[in-house]
């Protein structure tokens, strides 16, 4: 951090947060809310305004452990090195009007008529990185209440062993401020559980600094008794195992089990070797919950318009792109996108830093062709299509839509919601699509017609032809973007020409390259079989499959279940004229829409 203050080309603006950012690619603007700081940057650091106040609140820091000074440090080593005036606390805004601070300091840094103000950047793109929070286990094993005084957590153990921290790295028992002969760590606090409060994932990280906790504790208090109570220890790669061995090694008491705490704090627990039959209890002087990791990027996603997962954590882009969001140009790094360590939040961190880097090397941003092109003539500004991206390309205005370019990624989503036809894809439009449809029916018998995904199914597809898989010679596959592409009237064209079979195929749900953009196909389809029962057409002439780019044997596969499905003439034959007659009642609908 301090490298990062002193760095020449990175400007650090502290005491802000991001209210607004419109834009793309290239082009964002965002306003900043400047929160006064109150000290301004003549202030030396030399303490004379720190020894003159007497306002005392909670240490956020130090997990409210201690106590601060309405003037103060956030920590020390925190960037600039300047102090800041709590102006919650602080009397000089009430009615004392205090100027204790003032009156000391020499370079007459502080100021209090500084206000919050705004201000708006231009930036070319922009990385998240806001982190995370502990889980707050209050109520879980007694903590947080006055019965279990001595249950902490490892956030609260880890300021107590730091040097700098409310005990100067001296581990106490809170109740009654001597060392703990006995320390009990319950892993998994809050985690892995299925209650709707608690956490349901793993935060990756507790297990690890658990062992990392023991080993230091072992280090300085070498008769220390420890135990850890776990549902599974977690460690991965090569330097985690070794530190559990080493634990182990130190004496450290691993028990495969959940405790619970009656009295005091003593743990009641059933040891697996010793079986169920013989519950142990045993008292420590001190209980440490690891708890886990929580997402803070809620509000970041309001402003930014980047979609959480049902987590809450950011959601990335694909698989393939670890630190990109779907928004072009914006980028995360670190725990904000899933629980990451240290090492990981650094690497993601290099990560985004070349994903930005590669924007600047040019003065122009490379996009893909395939994108949405609307026309005005046709659009009535409805706004249905706007709905429907993900990808907040699209915004009315004078009640046309327009297409932000550099935003849109070209799935076709909304051009499969526009009923006026009036949103076309480059290189994918309806007239395209029909063309193809009209070449792979010319003779429509026994054909069966795939539409494929770019991303996952059409690479399935290919990976059953390159490992030499046998499927049906009148298969037809036709390509979109995405699955989302796929029109319950393109399907009912491929039907009008006389298309025994169709299939539409997409990734599998979450792996859409486009958000999940998958679930629009899955609705389209669904209903579009039930539109079939209802006229008399049998359902599964109409599949929906999910195929991967590794799946080439469930490709072959879906085709084979579709060529031993029986479509017999009068089946062909009244489908054709039942979506002709529809396709021409739809026509005449859209014209008297357009032109009432
Ligand atoms: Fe494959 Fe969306 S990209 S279904």
């Amino acid at each position: 951090m301090v490298d990062v203050g002193r760095h020449p080309n990175i400007e650090l603006l502290t005491m802000c947060e991001v209210i607004d950012v419109k834009g793309y690619v290239g082009n964002f603007e965002v306003t900043l809310r400047k929160h006064p700081r109150y000290v301004t940057e003549d202030c030396t650091f030399c303490g004379e305004c720190l020894q003159r106040c007497n306002v005392f609140t909670e240490d956020e820091f130090n997990v409210n452990r201690a106590l601060r000074k309405a003037i103060h440090t956030p920590f020390l080593q925190s960037v600039p090195r300047q102090y800041v005036i709590d102006d919650k606390i602080c009397i000089h805004f009430s009615e004392e009007e205090c100027q204790k601070c003032l009156e000391d300091c020499k370079k007459r840094a502080i100021d209090f008529s500084q206000t919050v103000e705004d201000e708006m950047v231009h930036v070319g793109a922009v990385i998240a990185a806001t982190g995370v929070k502990p889980f707050d286990p209050a109520g879980l094993y007694g903590y947080g209440n006055e019965r279990f005084p001595d249950v902490i957590t490892s956030m609260e153990l880890e300021r107590m062993m730091s040097p700098e921290g409310p005990t100067q790295g001296k581990v106490i028992r809170p109740s009654t401020g001597r060392p703990p002969g006995s320390v009990a760590f319950i892993q998994c606090a809050g985690s892995r559980s299925l209650k709707e409060e608690e956490l349901a994932y793993c935060s990756k990280l507790c297990c690890p600094n658990t062992i990392k906790n023991t080993l230091l504790l072992k280090e300085y208090h070498t008769d220390i008794g420890i135990y850890v109570f776990h549902n599974g220890i977690r460690t991965s790669g090569n330097r985690q195992e070794r530190m559990f061995l080493a634990s182990r090694k130190q004496g450290v008491v691993f028990v495969n089990a959940l405790p619970e705490i009656t009295e005091g704090h003593v743990l009641n627990f059933t040891d697996p070797f010793l079986g169920e039959d013989k519950p142990v209890r045993k008292q420590f002087d001190l209980v440490v919950l690891a708890v886990g990791i929580v997402p803070t990027a809620k509000e970041m996603s309001n402003v930014l318009g980047v979609p959480l997962g049902k987590r809450g954590f950011v959601k990335e882009d694909n698989q393939l792109s670890p630190t990109s969001t779907p928004t072009n140009g914006i980028y995360f790094a670190g725990a904000v996108g899933s629980p990451a360590d240290i090492k990981q939040c650094i690497e993601q961190a290099g990560n985004a830093a070349v994903q930005v880097s590669k924007h600047f090397q040019r003065d122009f941003a490379e996009l893909s062709p395939i994108i949405a092109k609307v026309d005005a003539e046709k659009c009535t500004g409805c706004g249905k299509c706007g709905n429907q991206c993900l990808f907040g390309a699209i915004r009315i205005e004078d009640k046309v839509t327009v297409i932000t370019e550099a935003a849109c990624r070209g799935c076709g989503n909304c051009a499969a919601s526009c009923k006026f036809g009036a949103i076309s894809i480059v290189n994918y439009t309806d007239k395209q699509i029909r063309a193809q449809l009209r070449a792979a029916l010319r003779q429509p018998k026994d054909k069966i017609i795939v539409f494929a995904c770019h991303w996952c199914s059409y690479a399935g597809a290919d990976f059953a032809g390159t490992s030499r898989l046998q499927y049906s010679p009148n298969t037809r596959i036709i390509k979109t973007m995405c699955s989302c592409r796929v029109t319950a009237d393109l399907i009912g064209h491929a039907f009008a020409l006389g298309a025994p079979k169709v299939i539409v195929s997409g990734c599998h749900p979450g792996d859409c390259h486009y958000l999940d953009n998958n679930m629009f196909t899955r609705d389209r389809v669904t209903k579009l079989k039930e539109e079939l029962r209802s006229k008399g057409i049998n359902p599964h002439r109409l599949m929906l499959e999910w195929i991967s780019a590794a799946e080439g044997q469930r490709f072959a596969e879906a085709v084979h279940k579709m060529e031993r499905l029986m479509v017999d003439e009068d089946e062909i034959e009244l489908s054709k004229m039942l979506f002709r007659q529809s396709k021409e009642t739809k026509k005449k609908r859209k014209k008297a829409e357009i032109n009432p």
